[in-house]
């Protein structure tokens, strides 16, 4: 009788891979809020805060509210660097994550 070891190996990985990543597609909005929770609150008011830490910092309410905030403009200004903010990295899907979630605050309003 053959063993097929090779055959089980990689499709318990690409099974593994799905499980993290569609929770993440799913609830772009909870893992938004996680991650400004933990990289961005710091300077900035992420939820109904009437100011942010940092008195340079928008409240991300205030950002939702303007005219010119798009998914679009929050993807590329969250790709780029500005100088009075850290440079902090992203990956891809949490730039869409962020995004979902200002985007979101936009709607409670
Ligand atoms: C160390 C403080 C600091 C941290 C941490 C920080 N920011 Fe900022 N952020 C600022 C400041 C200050 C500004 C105003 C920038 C300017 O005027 O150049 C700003 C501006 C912005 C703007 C632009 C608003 C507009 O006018 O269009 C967005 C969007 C933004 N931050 C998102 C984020 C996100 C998302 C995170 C977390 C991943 C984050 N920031 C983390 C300080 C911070």
């Amino acid at each position: 009788m053959k063993t097929t070891p090779n055959l089980t190996t990689p499709g318990l990985a690409a099974l593994g891979a799905l499980l993290v990543i569609a929770p993440a597609q799913a609830q772009d909005a909870v893992t938004g809020a996680q991650i400004v929770q933990s990289e961005c609150a710091v300077c900035h008011a992420v939820g109904g805060e009437a100011k942010s830490p940092e008195a340079k910092a928008p409240r991300f309410a205030d950002v939702a509210a303007l005219p010119s905030t798009t998914e679009l403009s929050l993807k590329v200004f969250l790709r780029s660097s500005h100088k009075n903010m850290p440079n902090i990295l992203l990956e891809p899907e949490e730039i869409d994550a962020v995004s979902a979630y200002i985007l979101g605050l936009r709607n409670k309003r």
